[in-house]
């Protein structure tokens, strides 16, 4: 399965454009400012109908118009194309997600269809920027990944916006603790799913690390909000260590007016090993193309969630990744991709020497002010 075919109106600074999409990809050039990242954006909406880049919706509606629309076509070879597509209206603030024409039940429903995965230059904020950068990734791939995780997420944060309510408001204990089970049965969900995640995915994690970091080694670890006894506790443990937690906090939330514990407080943590053996934190001590490789082998092993999720190759989008990395990095991260079969590879770059996936073979494209425009 492959997009195929891409159609934008009014987004961002396209007009209207439709691009049909080579199965194994392909590499656009154009300036700074001309689009490119645009249109990547453009794709992966149609997975997670948000932007990656964090945009509200109204700023995604070209300058001067009303609704934008974005639709996708996925071909499966040998069997049927399936066409998602999205549209906003700025003024009534409406979105309109449709799966080949229907508007399904539940927006959960169409998320990840696609089943890409983007590597972007702002990924370093995984890594150096605050925890919420860092919550959100988990929360995007285990929403896509996991049935159940985003009901839970949802449950989970409509329970603590309420509690906190209560607590801002110095209401009394019994009135706080009323929203306790809510919050712990939702909370205990996200916890252990996320727990179970990077368990299970550390030790690919530290191998892409460690490959493109040409041996060096990197780690990454889940640093819960709750003292867990082990690492990936069976459900019921979990909410008891958050019951616990939540117990010996409850002073200090009366004081502070907020819920001091559960996974609106949880993070990740990345590492390397120091020349004395001992553990940096990539956060505080990494150099800039440590934290950018740390936060490719974050995408890497998420491409490798999505891929084990839909039981196929996932789209890779690639926005100009290769600027700031040493060339035997870019090279090994070429590597991964070429090996990692024969998905689709849709990159960016400023710049025509940085395209080397697939041999260099990739069809290309150039773009300038918002339209597209093949090279043969
Ligand atoms: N809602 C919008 N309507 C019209 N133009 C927009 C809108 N939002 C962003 N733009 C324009 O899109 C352009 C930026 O596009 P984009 O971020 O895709 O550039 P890029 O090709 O990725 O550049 P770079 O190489 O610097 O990353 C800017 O000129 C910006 O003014
Ligand atoms: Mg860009």
């Amino acid at each position: 399965m492959y997009l195929s075919r891409l159609h934008l109106r009014n987004w961002r600074n396209f007009s209207e454009q439709v691009v049909e999409i080579p199965p194994e990809g392909v590499a656009i050039i154009g300036d700074n400012g001309q689009g490119k990242t645009n249109l990547l954006e453009a794709v992966y909406y149609l997975e997670i109908f948000r932007s990656f880049r964090g945009a509200p919706d109204e700023q995604l509606v070209r300058f001067g118009e009303e609704v934008f629309r974005v639709e996708g076509t996925l071909r499966d070879p040998g069997g049927t194309d399936r066409t998602i597509a999205a549209a906003f209206e700025r003024r009534r603030r409406k979105k309109k997600v449709t799966v080949n024409g229907a508007e399904p039940e539940r927006l959960g429903d169409a998320l990840g269809l696609v089943g890409a995965v983007i590597f972007s230059p702002s990924d370093v904020e995984l890594v150096a920027g605050g925890p919420g950068e860092r919550r959100r990734f988990l929360d995007i791939v285990l929403s896509l990944a996991e049935p159940g995780y985003l009901p839970a997420l949802q449950r989970y944060r409509h329970a603590l916006f309420q509690r906190n309510t209560l607590l801002r408001q110095n209401a009394q204990r019994a009135l706080v603790q009323a929203f306790d089970d809510s919050l712990v049965a939702a909370g205990s969900r996200v916890l252990a799913a996320r727990a179970r995640w990077v368990a299970e995915r550390a030790a690919g994690f530290a191998e892409h690390y460690a490959r493109v970091a040409g041996g060096q080694p990197g780690f990454v670890s889940f640093v819960p909000s709750v003292d867990l006894p082990e690492a990936t506790p069976p459900a019921d443990d979990v909410a008891r260590a958050f019951r616990d937690q939540l117990e010996r906090v409850a002073d200090r939330e009366a004081a502070r007016g907020m819920t001091l514990a559960g996974p609106h407080r949880d993070d990740l943590r990345f590492t390397t090993t120091g020349g004395d053996g001992q553990a940096l934190d990539l956060r505080t001590y990494g150099s800039g193309g440590q934290q950018r490789t740390a936060a490719i082998a974050l995408r890497m092993v998420e491409a490798e969630t999505i891929r084990a999720t839909r039981g196929r190759e996932s789209v890779i989008l690639l926005d100009d990744v290769f600027a700031e990395l040493d060339p035997g990095r870019s090279r090994r991260i070429i590597e991964w991709i070429d090996q990692s079969g024969s998905g689709q590879v849709i990159l960016t770059s400023p710049k025509e020497t940085d395209v080397q996936i697939h041999g260099g073979g990739l069809p290309r494209w150039t773009i300038r002010d918002g339209v597209v425009t093949p090279l043969s």
